[in-house]
């Protein structure tokens, strides 16, 4: 309905609709006090002017059920757009099981997208439609904000740690792609574009697209490469805990506490391996900070998790 209004983004993703109805529900509100306020101090300006230079105004001194009436009122109006925006906001939050991942870096100015097929791109986006889409971003310097209006999604991606976000395009077409956190001089320049496709057409492109190694062959080479197995093994020589199946499981830390193995606990592990750790193990890992990019570590992080998947299928 607002395809013809120009300040207004298309709305082109599962959560827009959503977004925009709390959106404009808000504006509603807030239009209707401000008139309602505004009109109240113009109307009581006139009624109650002093006419003549006699006339002595009667004090007031409050008025009970108005005060609680303009107490209570707004309260409940604000209790429900905070519910409201929390219901959206955990929504939004959790990527559904089975989303295509993408793994996004930042850095000044420009955006670099990988797919887990290993094709690259740079300020461009290719997704299929009605499929749900996680992207997991990290930044090589500075904090970039990714973020697509017609999806209605937007979020920091700050450095020293991942971001994650998710949405479902309902359109074919070609939308914008903004960098929304000021970030150098080249912030403006920052943009790109989210082409949406059918999936058949999603299909070719992808089989079309210059394409290098995928991300779990990348992240191998590069696990060889820094001499992860030497010590990440099982047996006497194993000097790390073993990582097959470690993704997603629950890890108990030498202090007691359980996590859940995440990206973000493989990444600060590589780069912190201090931080946090296993139960059983001393840290003897060096640190892999300087030595890896954040392309590199999502590269070894989906090497990591492709194991799991492996332990996954072999076990009954
Ligand atoms: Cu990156 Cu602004």
């Amino acid at each position: 309905m607002w395809e013809g209004f120009p300040l207004f983004p298309e709305a082109a993703s599962t959560i827009a609709g959503g977004v925009d109805a709390l959106y404009l529900f808000m504006v509603a509100i807030s239009v209707f006090f401000s008139a309602l306020i505004f009109g109240a101090i113009f109307y009581f300006a006139m009624r109650y002017r002093r006419r003549t230079l006699e006339e002595i105004p009667k004090p007031i001194h409050g008025n009970m059920a108005l005060e609680i009436t303009w107490s209570v009122a707004p309260f409940f109006l604000l209790l429900l757009m905070f519910g409201w925006g929390t219901a959206v906001f955990f929504s939004n939050f959790h990527p559904p099981e089975g989303a295509t991942e993408i793994f996004v870096t930042g850095k000044q100015w420009m955006w670099k997208l990988q797919h887990p097929e290993g094709q690259r791109e740079i300020n461009e986006l290719h997704v299929p439609v009605g499929r749900p889409v996680k992207l997991t971003m990290a930044t090589e310097d500075v904090i970039h904000s990714f973020y697509i209006p017609a999806f209605r999604v937007k979020k920091d991606v700050v450095p020293g740690m991942y971001s994650t976000m998710w949405f479902q395009p309902t359109k074919t077409g070609k939308y914008h792609l903004f960098c929304a956190e000021y970030c150098g001089n080249q912030h403006s320049g920052m943009i790109g574009t989210v082409y949406v496709m059918e999936p058949q057409d999603y299909e070719a492109w992808l089989s079309g697209a210059p394409r290098g190694e995928t991300l779990v062959q990348a992240g191998r080479r590069l696990f060889e490469r820094l001499g992860c197995q030497t010590c990440h093994r099982a047996g006497e020589e194993g000097r790390g805990p073993v990582l097959e199946g470690v993704f997603g499981s629950t890890v108990t830390l030498d202090n007691g506490s359980k996590l859940l193995a995440d990206e973000a606990y493989l990444r600060e592990s590589i780069l912190r391996p201090a931080a946090k750790v296993v139960a059983g193990y001393r840290v003897q890992m060096p640190t892999f900070q300087g030595q890896i990019s954040e392309e590199g570590l999502m590269q070894v992080i989906a090497y990591i998790k492709s194991m799991a998947r492996k332990e996954r299928t072999t076990t009954p």
